[in-house]
């Protein structure tokens, strides 16, 4: 009988090299480790993405140590298809690797219709992990994050609901994103009494947006709890992607994603100048982007996107320059 199909996709086995060049970091006052680089699966991963690449990606970053994979309910388009996507994927590759994996997912955006399927009631998060969960196929997340603040719902009913999935044995640990520094200060005292490892807060930073520094990172601190850095190239535009026009495949120039042509041209001038600092350092500028905030003690991970492979490995080769002088840094805070 003859084979036809010369596609060529190999069994995965993960490279034995892997933990030879990512540098690990505490995450808080936790006994968890992180890579300095995670990898988010909110866009490319979905069911109207192509399922090789995204499979590339991950083996890629499993194969540099990026031991960090950031989900949440409502990755895709559509809803779940990044969790179902990640599962299947999980099942055929990463298997073997379950002990070596950080997984995260999350639940408090617009997730299925009617009043139990958003924001932060116990009703919404107690139901959305079983479904999580029977996505990826996993008898457990290692984090569960409240994904935004849900200003009518006692916080108390969100922190009681993430402590009884750790109970449950449905997560390891908890965690929020997206709280402001006093929301953020409640649930630390409230997780606390309850006794639950909450290690992590989920926040946008990065040179172009910055409002942690306005009270977050202290209150993080203060409280032992580490910071993910999410969208640390601000979407792409931190990146050499735009510096001369808005490529057809880029996310700005995409239907159905939070950036638009509007905000690249508005960054312009700055992300040129950016780009240019890097280009003195020997850096692009999305390495230079994810030093920058590496370089900021309250930051455990910067977790990145990645539309290829090749995007991911350019962005780790981050860790190969971390140091700034005065001087750079003055220019970067110019520009941000
Ligand atoms: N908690 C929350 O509320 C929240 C919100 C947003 C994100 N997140 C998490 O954070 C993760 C990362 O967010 P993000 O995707 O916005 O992060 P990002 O790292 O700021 O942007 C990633 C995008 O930048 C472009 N890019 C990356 N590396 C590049 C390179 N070397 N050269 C050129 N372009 C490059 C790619 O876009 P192209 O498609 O244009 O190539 C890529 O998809 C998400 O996947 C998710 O897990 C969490």
């Amino acid at each position: 009988m003859q084979i036809n199909d010369k596609s060529g996709i190999t069994e995965y086995v993960a490279d034995s090299n892997r933990y030879n060049t990512m540098q690990y970091n505490r995450c808080g006052k936790s006994g968890v480790l992180l890579p300095a680089i995670s990898l988010g699966l909110w866009h490319n991963f979905g069911f109207v993405d192509n399922q090789n690449n995204a499979r590339e990606i991950l083996r890629t970053a499993f194969d540099l140590g990026i031991t960090h994979f950031d989900l949440a309910n409502n990755y895709g388009p559509p809803y779940g298809s990044a969790e179902e996507n990640f599962g299947m994927l999980y099942k055929k590759d990463f298997k073997p690797y379950r002990d070596e994996l950080f997984i995260a997912s999350k639940a408090g955006y617009d997730m299925w219709p009617g009043p139990y399927g958003n924001l932060g009631s116990r009703k919404y998060i107690m139901a959305s992990i079983d479904q999580s969960l029977k996505r990826m196929g996993l008898d457990y997340v290692d984090i569960f994050y409240h994904h935004r603040p849900d200003p009518d719902t006692p916080l108390e009913e969100t922190m009681v609901a993430l402590a009884d999935i750790v109970r449950q044995g449905k997560a390891l640990y908890v965690g929020i994103s997206n709280y402001q520094p006093k929301e953020t200060a409640e649930a630390a005292t409230l997780l606390k009494e309850l006794r639950v490892p909450f290690i992590l807060h989920q926040a946008r930073y990065s040179i172009f947006d910055r409002w942690v520094e306005d009270g977050l990172l202290d209150t993080l601190d203060d409280k032992g709890v580490g910071c993910i850095a999410f969208s640390p190239l601000a979407q792409g535009m931190l990146t050499n992607k735009y510096v001369n026009g808005i490529p057809e495949d880029s996310r700005a120039a995409k239907n159905f994603t939070y950036l638009d042509k509007k905000q690249v041209e508005a960054n312009l001038e700055k992300i040129k100048n950016l780009a240019a600092l890097a280009d003195k350092r020997g850096q692009k500028l999305s390495q230079m982007a994810i030093a920058w905030l590496l370089n900021r003690p309250a930051v455990s991970s910067v977790l990145v996107g990645a539309s290829s492979s090749g995007q991911l490995r350019e962005n780790v080769k981050a860790l190969d320059n971390l140091d700034f002088s005065k001087e750079e840094m003055d220019i970067i805070h110019a520009n941000s």
